[in-house]
């Protein structure tokens, strides 16, 4: 039997290793859904199950004396051959310590492919990779705000041209899948991911991830400017209980699908061709074992065609961590007959372990012929839209685009629109010229402040590995109005020491000094880049130093501008009051600093509101979205929901209003629509971009219902002296909620619509 299987592989290896390389690089990029039965029909159990098998480059690179990969990075062809020779390994992901060169890349992914290239195995390799805010494991990759900012801009357009951007140079480099976007909710703001995230309300992260998914697939078949999304981290993983990562979350039904699911229901809806899983554990079932959502809701309900790929290690660690299987054997069954298609294994000699567990279990019946068949025909499907069979090799002559100054101008317009302006006491913004301005601050002088995790590095914190050629905001600031008119001084600086949250005080006195010479304080606070467990953190508040920079400032009567470079809204309520202007700037980018000088100077009008309510204590922390009865005891301060800025908030230069709201009916019946007219008046004469965010509150139903919940949202242009008029469409489905049997259900009752402070009641009747 197995020789059998060898002879019929064997024609088949025939067939590719008749095509020349030059005939490779021609894309037809697609293969018959029925020819991946055929191609499966010919395939060994092994050759099965190393189609599932993930593994990390470094198993595959050549490394010192000491184990440590070599610079620049090679493939070691004795390790490549004993992995998908033998092992017959079908995907890798990532990069070893750091950021590659295109020239590196160009070594890499042929001698990856090489195997299948020259017809020693059938199945190309599909690579993966995590260019998050892009291409940030190419030297020179275009690199964008992170999620959380791009969230900010609430522009879809945006959004999908930085999917098409990454995409571009993520293919530049080889590689034809990228393990993004984030879709998990932003809900806990102490989760060390809130960064990745799109922020708080599931249908701007649903509409934003939609948008980015459209920009890095760009249709059903992919051609080779762009790429596979995974959707990430199906699905709960930042509702953490204790806001440590990959710590257990409690999400009842009603709010997984109300809150949870949507954003990834939206992305199936939208093509996204792979799923990443939950690292950790909601009500009790880990992620990697939750039959119910990946294989029946997922895979079942919402016809999910792609395939289901685990996160690091984690099949191993349902033994070793979540304690829900007794044996390493258990684990791999558990996780792989709930659904989970790939095992991101990654390390070696791991990978072979699996690879002869999982034999095994086929063999043995524990997991079924059925059910591997269903994998690898995921895996294969995915692996021939991408166009991998015709084209494992991209044509690396094909991307002169690759960092060009178009790119960059995409990246500093999406911070531009992202950048937040949260307070603007007696104008002190826009800065004028002739002011003497002192940068200070721990965040204010390097890249890896603007950037943040996943940049480079998987930290983000090593500086030699930044862009060049990008400004910090102190150089900014230095090249937009002269060294002579800028004083620096950090003040604090932030460092790890068995954790990222650590500050101290540097040249204190220097920085009490340069205070007395300046007229404009621009104090730059925040984070030290991390991520994951690295970067759990014991409390929200910003750490007291930094807080003591700005009260120092306040002392000596300074105006004072708080830039804050965070990865999540740390509490910073003791020096609101004193800031005169406070800007949020997540983490931008590479452009980052260059848009908050043209925003602070006014030559851009700032037009980005919050994705996330800003908490002002990090002992209340609650959402736009709550109920009523979150507010009920008393009012101000001693209400739950009392957050030092509201979910959807953003100051402008220019002053709009919603001067109208009309409805074009007060009665909706069954399922007919309403239409919901705005006219927005900017009553200044400066130009500016404002969101119109439409909220729908249900008055009474029969379970609680929230206060309000975004159903629509459009960034719209508006010159000065000047209004626009925009209509919108709702029904029914804006109006569900998950009623008390578990499914979405409306009910006759009447809602009111919101925009801005205008409000509009109608009623609804289901006959
Ligand atoms: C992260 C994923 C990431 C994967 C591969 C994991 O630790 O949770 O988001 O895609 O590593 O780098």
């Amino acid at each position: 039997m197995k020789k059998l299987i060898y002879v019929s592989s064997g024609v088949l290896l025939l067939l590719f290793s008749c095509k020349s390389v030059q005939e490779l690089s021609t894309p037809t990029y697609s293969i018959e859904e029925k020819s991946l039965n055929a191609r499966i029909a010919q395939m060994s159990i092994e050759e099965k199950v190393g189609q599932t098998c993930q593994i990390t480059l470094d198993v595959l690179s050549k490394t010192d004396a000491k184990g440590a990969v070599l610079a620049p990075c090679e493939i070691d062809s004795v390790k490549l051959q004993e992995a998908i020779l033998k092992y017959h390994v079908g995907s890798i992901l990532n990069v070893g310590a750091h950021t590659l060169t295109l020239d590196e890349w160009k070594h890499i992914i042929p001698a990856i492919q090489s195997p299948y290239v020259t017809g020693k195995t059938h199945v190309p390799i599909i690579y993966g990779i995590d260019a998050i805010h892009g291409m940030n494991y190419t030297v020179n990759g275009t690199l964008f705000p992170q999620e959380i900012g791009l969230a900010a801009t609430w522009n879809t357009k945006l959004a999908k041209e930085f999917g098409e951007i990454t995409a571009y140079e993520t293919r530049a480099s080889g590689i034809p899948w990228n393990f993004s976007p984030v879709l998990d909710l932003g809900r806990q703001p102490l989760w060390s991911r809130t960064f990745e995230t799109l922020g708080e309300d599931p249908y701007l992260v649903a509409q934003m991830g939609a948008a980015i998914i459209d920009g890095y697939q760009g249709g059903k078949t992919i051609d080779d400017k762009h790429v596979a999304a995974c959707m990430k981290h199906f699905v709960g993983y930042s509702g953490t209980n204790s806001g440590r990562d990959r710590t257990p979350a409690w999400i009842p039904e009603k709010y997984m699908k109300e809150l949870y699911l949507p954003s990834f229901k939206a992305a199936v809806e939208h093509g996204a061709l792979t799923v990443m899983i939950n690292s950790g554990a909601v009500n009790g079932i880990p992620g990697h074992i939750n039959h119910h959502l990946i294989t029946e809701t997922l895979k079942g309900e919402w016809g999910f065609e792609g395939f289901a790929v685990s996160d690091w290690e984690d099949f191993i660690m349902l033994h070793s961590v979540h304690k829900t299987a007794a044996s390493l054997s258990e684990a791999y069954v558990q996780a792989f007959n709930a659904g989970v298609d790939m095992s991101m294994v990654p390390l070696s000699p791991q990978y072979k372990e699996y690879c002869d567990i999982m034999v095994k279990a086929v063999k043995s019946g524990e997991i079924s012929m059925e059910r591997l068949d269903d994998a690898v025909r995921r895996i294969l499907r995915v692996k021939s839209r991408l166009g991998l069979f015709e084209q494992p090799i991209p044509n690396f002559n094909a991307y002169p685009k690759f960092a060009c100054q178009e790119f960059k101008q995409a990246s500093l317009n999406a911070a531009l629109e992202s950048i937040t302006l949260l307070k603007n006491e007696g104008a002190i913004l826009p800065l004028k010229t002739g002011q003497k301005i002192l940068i200070a601050g721990p965040t204010s002088d390097n890249m890896i402040y603007l950037n943040g995790a996943w940049t480079h590095t998987w930290q983000g914190v090593d500086p030699q590995y930044n862009t060049k050629g990008c400004l910090t905001v102190r150089e900014a600031f230095e090249q937009k109005i002269g060294k002579e008119n800028c004083l620096f001084s950090k003040g604090v600086e932030l460092y790890s020491e068995g954790d990222y949250e650590k500050s101290r005080f540097v040249n204190l006195e220097d920085y009490q000094q340069k205070l007395t010479q300046a007229d404009v304080v621009v104090l730059c606070l925040g984070e030290l880049p991390s991520t994951e467990k690295p970067g759990d953190i014991h409390s929200l508040n910003l750490s007291s130093e930094q807080l003591e920079l700005a009260k120092l400032a306040y002392a000596q009567h300074k105006k004072v501008i708080l830039v804050l470079l965070e990865a999540r809204p740390r509490i910073i309520h003791d020096i609101v009051s004193g800031a005169a202007g406070i800007i949020q700037a997540y983490l931008p980018g590479d452009y980052g600093a260059n848009a908050l000088v043209q925003l602070m100077y006014g030559d851009q009008n700032f037009s980005g509101k919050l994705p996330y309510t800003y908490p002002k204590y990090d002992g209340v922390i609650e959402f736009y979205d709550h109920p009523k009865s979150v507010d009920r005891s008393k009012s101000g301060d001693f209400s739950a929901y009392n957050p030092e800025w509201d979910f959807g908030f953003g100051l402008s230069y220019a002053q709009f209003e919603c001067e109208s709201l009309t409805l074009s009916t007060d009665e909706l019946h069954g399922n007919d629509s309403i239409q919901v007219t705005v006219r927005i008046r900017n009553n200044s004469p400066v130009w500016g971009k404002e969101i119109i965010q439409l909220y729908v509150s249900d008055d009474f139903a029969s379970l609680i219902p929230t206060g309000k919940s975004l159903k629509r949202f459009l960034k719209i242009d508006i010159p000065g002296n000047d209004f626009i008029v925009k209509t919108f469409t709702l029904s029914k489905e804006d109006l569900m909620f998950v009623g008390p049997n578990g499914n979405f259900i409306v009910e006759d009752g009447t809602f009111t619509i919101g925009v801005g402070p205008l409000r509009k009641t109608f009623r609804y009747l289901k006959k």
